[in-house]
């Protein structure tokens, strides 16, 4: 790209992979491609879909599409004024080019390269995983190596994360995201979408003990540190069915019984990946745990991760709840990184609706 990698970076990020549409703006600093410390957030606007999809309890993929196109631009000159900037202030623009809903992808990433190519910048096509993978390190000194516990609406895997683009898949999801999850069980039991925060909400006033859900693959030797959830939602969808019609204890108890079925199957695997992870490196020292994505808004999740990274002499490591979830500001951090590294990927310029991170180039 020819561009003189400065000690300080300024980059614009663009979000349109499922149902947010965000444009945010970070600072990096660096010493030789070594961060110089945690990053800024100069401007970090995301909006919200949630309202045209939940009359379908999902996103419909055109509906995103359709309004990804109606909101970008605005958004982008949002985020210049609120950040105070113009494009020519931005050292370059980065926008996710996958994984996500294709028709998404490319309303940001033709935005992105378009601003890039009339500004003169150079574009950074960005991984969306790298993003949510790399958050943490906006907001907190944290080093590598580290494990990666992923949760969202599209995905559920564990990573070991040893430098930008070396992520090792330890577990993944052998059917549904645990995100997903949540949300096909929200509607099954008639709550709002998205599902994750309608469960939690009821299972703070219901009793986790009350209905024994399946903990799939948790006694399976043969399983390593994989997931899956589609028997849980099963049984949890006849359970219902038994009790139907459902007052409203009945829903608190189901949702608190789903909730504490998934945080087990959550916690399980993750320990067993600290283990692992451990193990392959070597290492006595306190690890960093991460945990990434929507799902990672969950409290009691949070508690219970908190409590097996201690036992595991780990430290759990959490963005901010808005930062957990879908935004822009992610995915200027993970361009800004690249660009910092000298790691800009001159392939990611074509939308991918799937892109596993082990396919990124180090
Ligand atoms: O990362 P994200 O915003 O979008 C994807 O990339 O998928 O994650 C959205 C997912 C949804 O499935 C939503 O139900 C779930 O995260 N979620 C939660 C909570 N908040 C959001 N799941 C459980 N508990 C929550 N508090
Ligand atoms: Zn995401």
């Amino acid at each position: 790209y020819g561009v003189r990698v400065e000690k300080e970076l300024i980059v614009l990020g663009l979000e349109t992979s499922c149902d947010e549409t965000a444009a945010a703006i970070v600072r990096l600093r660096h010493e030789d491609g070594v961060l110089s410390g945690p990053g800024e957030i100069l401007a970090n606007i995301v909006l919200s879909q949630i309202e045209l999809h939940e009359p379908y309890g999902g996103v419909v993929p055109e509906i995103a599409a359709r309004a990804h196109i109606e909101h970008m631009d605005r958004l982008v000159a949002e985020a210049l004024q609120a950040a105070q900037l113009s494009l020519a202030d931005c050292d370059a623009i980065a926008a996710t080019s996958g994984p996500g809903l294709i028709g998404g992808v490319l309303v940001g990433l033709t935005t992105g390269r378009a601003l890039a190519l009339a500004a003169g910048k150079p574009f950074i096509g960005v991984n969306h995983l790298e993003g949510h993978a790399l958050t943490v390190r906006l907001t907190q000194a944290v080093g590598f190596p580290y494990l990666l516990l992923l949760v969202s609406g599209g995905h559920c895997q564990l990573l070991g994360v040893d430098g930008l683009g070396r992520y090792e898949e330890m577990g993944r999801t052998r059917d549904d995201a645990v995100g997903e999850a949540f949300d096909k069980a929200a509607k099954l039991m008639s709550l709002g979408y998205p599902g994750g925060p309608e469960i939690e909400r009821w299972a703070q006033k219901g009793d986790g003990d009350a209905y024994r859900l399946p903990r799939p693959l948790l006694n399976d030797a043969t399983s390593g540190m994989d997931f899956s959830f589609s028997g849980l939602k099963t049984a949890l969808r006849q359970q219902a069915d038994k009790l139907a019609p459902l007052s409203d204890k009945h829903v608190a108890d189901l949702a608190a019984s789903f909730q504490a079925a998934i945080i087990d199957c959550l916690s399980d695997r993750t320990r067993l990946a600290m283990q692992a992870f451990r193990a392959q490196r070597g290492t006595s020292d306190t690890l960093p745990l991460v945990v990434a994505g929507g799902v990672a808004a969950n409290q009691a999740l949070r508690d219970a991760l908190s409590e097996a990274a201690e036992t595991q002499g780990y430290r759990l490591c959490v963005p901010p709840i808005g930062l957990c979830t879908d935004n822009a500001a992610m995915i200027a951090w993970a361009g800004a990184e690249r660009l910092a590294a000298d790691k800009i990927d001159p392939h990611a310029v074509q939308a991918r609706p799937r892109w596993p991170l082990s396919e990124m180039p180090a």
